[in-house]
This record gives structure tokens, C-alpha cells and sequence, in this order.
């Protein structure tokens, strides 16, 4: 999603914010875009594409002064192009945006009843040209944003460059995240705290409806009312920003690979002397008789697999929604429901709408997120974190199997909790899952397996995947993977499910990934995948040595896994999930760490 940077430097301010910008590249972009002031004259550059179309511009056009604002866009109004890309500029005014302005078509009808015409297909030039209206009528820069922004319906987060005012940015938020960051003799302002790390550590994030007047010197939050207000200044650690492949051709295999160092780093975290403690004042179980939980995309998936088993093991009846979904459902909430949100990024804008709707409803509101100082992070009761490090790579990887083992933890202590495990259950449990780490190393092993198979795969135009139980989320997960970043088309069933229409697409063309540990489960599974392969269908099986061995003959191919306990098995087989994604991705030669449409936080509904 779009990533917003300003900058009231010491230095020149062009080098800084494609800088900056490079940091916000993890989000998913497809143009860029400048502008500075410079002894008063504004003036940009944009650019279509990756940031080094921009720089390259900037090589032949420079931009000179030590003010200024950039912008990377994922279009959401108007398609990828130099006119739509971000600032919009008219003549006094220079404008990025992250968001949707929900009115804009009102606006721009109200502004061309006055001969003002827009030159782009966006909602955020409605901003520029509404702010530039009120300059003309005489009103201050800050008068001028203030009237502007109490015209605006929707989510934005907005920073504003004035011609003339080389010590001047007014920033804005309501629904996508912003922050201030201060320095000495210089502040600045970024989408996010990665975004600001190379200049600063100290950092203030603008709450719901702040706007902020910001100069080298000063910085002045307003909130929505327009009183003056005190928002705290907290030290981020700076090594969230140093990110690097280490050495991998890609963040997704650099992330894939870190997954048993960060998943041990979660273990530490939650279990102390073979006890699970969570942070804060924790949770009480007992006081629970309902879950409720809301996510979108992978960690909608997490959340369906934790589904399994939370009511296998803690019995505790739960309810798992698309945020997006949710959201506008409005469904009661009973006394005694604890509603969860699982978020990586812990800025989706559907699922942090959730989470309000439930505030003040629910008797307590958790989150399993990634950024700790993120906006459901802070607005939880208890947030829990996954610890997977920075995720830069826009299909979730070490985030979700973090978002798996702190569930699974979760449901461990809920089942104490309620008397549905005794300690020696608990500790066998908890040896399941501190034994993980060391099984993803020996799945990662498979990396060449995977490569092997997935050139096969890549010559596929449509692909099933099939599991049952907790593998059924994972197969959904699998497939999303897979078509995220191959951009083939993949669907998921439950493998009971597909003689009730899916067997339809079956054929000789259609290869069938089924997910199959020989579980309790697996001897059904391999009576639907007999259903397949008698119709042509060519099985991918990835199960471990007895279930290759029970299987038998005729599958098309096998991933021979580890041995795995039934509980931790999902955790386990996201592994050959994500490198088969991964190496059909390389095979068809697509952009794996920003594949077309795709945004890493989705902070627009
Ligand atoms: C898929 C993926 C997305 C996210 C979804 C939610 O690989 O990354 O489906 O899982 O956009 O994002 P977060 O977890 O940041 O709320």
C-alpha cells in the first residue's frame, strides 16, 4: 500500500526521501514520486515503476531544497501512471495521500462548479485542489489544510508541502497509520517507523483524526477537534529497519529460511520453565466461554487452523471471519466472548475496523501481531507478539508459522485453563512445539525436492489443493501462496468436499497437491485422492515415509516429510507449502518480493 515520507532536513532533502522510500518498498508500490521546495519554488518528479525509474529521473531532472515529500502508490483510483502517480501539485500546494478520500467525487463536482478542473483519475488530486482553493482565498497554509481535512470522509493519512514554506508540513491521520519523527533541527514524517529509521529513532505516532503542524523545530498535534495535544514520543529499535536478503535471491527465501531461529525466538518468549506465560496481566480462560476471531488473507488462515484447535483442545467454541466481512455484519457478542484480531502487520484497515467494532462489546480484545507498535497492537487489551522479525517480502511467510505457534500456545494454556489439559499433557504439548524448529530445518532441507517439482507445476494453468482437518486451512493457504506469486490459478478443499463439484475440474491438465501426515484422518484422505487419480488427475502427495507407504501406487509425485505429531503438523507442512510457492514463482520468472496488485499492508478497505 502506499508509503508516505516527508522531510525538514539540514541536508538536501531528495537523496533522503528516495531513501526513505526504498525502506516503504516492502509494501508494494507501482509509481513513485517527489517534490521539494527549494527558495520557495515547488516543484516534482514521478515516476511509473520501481524506485530506480524514479532515481534514474532524478539523475537528468534533480530537485534541489532541504524540504520535501515522497510517495510510493499502489493505485487504488486510476491505473499506474506518471499523471496519477503521487504528489499531486497544483500551484501552491503538493499533496501524498494513503488511503481512499470516499467523497471525492462530491468534492470534484463542487470544485468544477468553480471552473477548477482535475488533470488525473484520483481521489487525492481533490485534496491539492480543494487546499489550493482555500490558499486563494486568502487563507494561511495551515488554515488551508485544516478547512481541507474537515472536508474529507474516508481514510487518509496526508502530508502537505506549501510553495513558499521551506520550514512547513502538515501532516494528517484518520484510518491509515502516520507518524512523527524528530530530530536535531530536523523532523520528519513517514507511513511508518521503517520508513523513518534512517533518519531517526524517536518517533511519535499521530492518533485517529491528529493532524500535525511541523517544522524544524516544532512539532504541534492537534486532534480532531482541533485541541492541542500530547501524543508520547517512543524509541523504536532501529534494527527493524536493517533489513537485507543475507545472501538469498529473494526476502521470501531469506524468510522462509529464518523460520526455525525466529519460531525458537517465540518459544523462549511464551514458555519459562515449561510454564506458558504471556505479557501483561495475561488471559483467564476461565473467564471465557466464546472466541471470536477476525483476520484477513494468511492470517485469516492461521485463524481458521487455530479453530481446530482451540475446540480439539481447550473445547472452547470459536468463530473465525474475513475482517472484511465481519466488519459490516455487525454479529452480537455475547458476555464472556474474547475477540482476537491476527495481524502481521497490525495496520489492516479491515481488520483493525473490526477490532473497534468489538471495543467496548467483548470482554477482552487480544491481538497476535507482528509490530508491536502497530494501531491493533495498541488498541488491544493484550497484544501478543509473534516475534518473527521485519516481514519484507509481500507473501507471508515466517509470519504466519509465528502466528501459528503463538495460536497453538494459546490454545495450550486455554486447555489448561479449563481443566481440558492435565500438566502432563501440557508438557508433552509443549515438547511438540519446541521440537519444531528442528523439524522446519530438516523440511527446509527439501528446498531442491520442492525446486525439482515445482518446474512441473509451473506448467500448469490451474491447481487443487486438497487436505483435511487442520491440513485444510494450510491447504487454503498453500493455494494462496501459490497464486500470489506464480499467478497460477489455485483453489483448496476440503478433501472430503470435492466429490460435492470441484471433481468437475479434475483432469489429466490439473495437477493435485493433497496435504496429507499419516494422521487419524489420513486413510479417508486417500480414498478421495484415489477419487482423483481414477479421473486422470495427477496427485502431489506430501506426507511423511507411512504415509507415501500406505498410499501406494499411482500418485504423480511425493515431498516425503518428516515424522511430525498430529498437533503441530500444520506449523510443519507450511514448509513445502511456501517452497513450492517460492520455487514455481522462480521458474516462471515472476517478481517474487512484489508480485503485480499486491500490497504488503493493506491499510485501504
Ligand atoms: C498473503 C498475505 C496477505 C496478508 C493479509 C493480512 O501472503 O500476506 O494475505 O496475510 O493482507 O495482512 P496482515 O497480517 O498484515 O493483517
Amino acid at each position: 500500500m502506499c508509503g508516505i515520507v516527508g522531510v525538514l532536513g539540514r541536508h538536501e532533502a531528495a537523496p533522503i526521501l528516495v531513501e526513505a522510500l526504498k525502506k516503504l518498498e516492502y509494501r508494494g508500490y507501482d509509481s513513485a514520486g517527489i517534490a521539494t521546495v527549494d527558495e520557495g519554488r515547488l516543484d516534482r518528479r514521478r515516476a511509473v515503476g520501481k524506485l530506480v525509474n524514479l532515481q534514474d529521473l532524478l539523475v537528468h531532472e534533480p530537485l534541489a531544497g532541504k524540504s520535501g515529500i515522497g510517495h510510493t502508490r499502489w493505485a487504488t483510483h486510476g491505473a499506474p501512471s506518471v499523471r496519477n502517480a503521487h504528489p499531486h501539485q497544483t500551484r501552491r500546494v503538493a499533496v501524498v495521500h494513503n488511503g481512499i478520500i470516499e467523497n471525492f467525487r462530491e468534492l470534484r463536482a463542487e470544485l468544477a462548479a468553480h471552473g477548477i478542473g482535475h488533470e488525473t483519475d484520483t481521489d487525492t488530486e481533490t485534496v491539492a485542489l480543494l487546499t489550493q482553493s482555500h490558499l486563494d482565498q486568502g487563507q494561511s497554509p495551515r488554515e488551508a489544510a485544516e478547512n481541507t481535512l474537515a472536508r474529507l470522509e474516508g481514510a487518509y493519512a496526508l502530508c502537505f508541502l506549501f510553495e513558499g514554506e521551506d520550514d512547513l508540513l502538515i501532516a494528517a491521520r484518520k484510518g491509515s497509520p502516520l507518524a512523527i519523527g524528530h530530530g536535531e533541527g530536523e523532523n520528519f514524517v513517514g507511513s511508518d517507523a521503517i520508513a523513518l529509521a534512517p533518519m531517526t529513532d524517536k518517533i511519535t505516532y499521530l492518533e485517529e483524526g491528529d493532524w500535525a503542524i511541523v517544522t524544524r523545530t516544532s512539532v504541534e498535534i492537534r486532534d480532531r477537534d482541533g485541541h492541542q495535544v500530547h501524543r508520547e514520543m517512543r524509541e523504536i529499535q532501529i534494527d527493524m529497519a536493517r533489513v537485507d536478503k543475507g545472501g538469498h535471491k529473494h526476502y521470501m527465501a531469506k524468510e522462509i529460511a529464518e523460520q526455525p531461529s525466529v519460531l525458537t525466538n517465540a518459544l523462549g518468549f511464551y514458555i519459562k520453565d515449561g510454564r506458558i506465560e504471556l505479557p501483561g496481566a495475561g488471559i483467564d480462560f476461565t473467564k471465557i466461554d466464546r472466541l471470536t476471531m477476525v483476520a484477513c488473507g494468511t492470517a485469516f488462515y492461521a485463524c481458521l487452523t487455530a479453530k481446530y484447535w482451540f475446540e480439539q483442545i481447550a473445547r472452547l467454541p470459536v468463530d473465525v471471519d474475513v475482517a472484511s466481512e465481519f466488519r459490516y455484519r455487525e454479529p452480537p457478542i455475547t458476555p464472556g466472548t474474547a475477540a482476537l484480531f491476527v495481524s502481521q502487520s497490525g495496520e489492516t484497515a479491515d481488520t483493525l475496523a473490526a477490532l473497534r467494532y468489538c471495543a467496548g462489546k467483548a470482554d477482552r480484545i487480544l491481538s497476535v501481531v507482528n509490530v508491536p507498535e502497530s494501531s491493533i497492537a495498541r488498541e488491544s487489551d493484550l497484544a501478543l507478539p509473534i516475534l518473527a522479525g521485519r516481514e519484507i517480502g509481500v507473501a507471508s511467510t515466517k509470519a504466519f508459522t509465528c502466528q501459528l505457534i503463538v495460536l497453538a500456545l494459546l490454545a495450550v494454556k486455554a486447555a489448561q485453563d479449563r481443566g481440558e489439559m492435565d500438566a502432563e499433557g501440557v508438557a508433552r504439548a509443549l515438547e511438540q512445539l519446541t521440537a519444531l524448529p528442528g523439524l522446519l530445518n530438516q523440511a527446509l532441507a527439501l528446498g531442491d525436492r520442492a525446486a525439482e517439482v515445482s518446474r512441473k507445476l509451473a506448467e500448469a494453468r490451474d491447481i487443487l489443493f486438497l487436505g483435511r482437518g487442520a491440513m485444510y486451512p494450510l491447504a487454503h493457504e498453500g493455494a494462496l501462496k501459490l497464486k500470489e506469486i506464480s499467478y497460477i490459478h489455485a483453489e483448496a478443499y476440503a478433501s472430503g468436499e470435492l466429490k460435492h463439484g470441484p471433481i468437475a475440474l479434475v483432469d489429466k491438465h490439473v495437477p493435485v497437491i493433497v496435504m496429507a501426515p499419516r494422521d487419524a484422518l489420513f486413510e479417508k484422505t486417500v480414498s478421495n485422492m484415489q477419487e482423483v487419480m481414477a479421473r486422470g488427475g495427477k496427485v502431489l502427495l506430501i506426507t511423511d515415509a507411512k504415509g507415501a507407504d500406505e498410499a501406494g501406487d499411482g500418485v504423480w509425485d511425493t515431498i516425503l516429510m518428516p515424522e511430525v505429531a498430529d498437533f503441530v503438523a500444520p506449523i510443519l507442512y507450511a514448509v513445502p507449502a511456501q517452497l513450492l510457492a517460492y520455487h514455481t514463482a522462480v521458474a516462471k520468472g515472476t517478481d517474487v518480493d512484489q508480485p503485480r496488485n499486491l500490497a504488503k499492508s493493506v491499510t485501504v478497505e
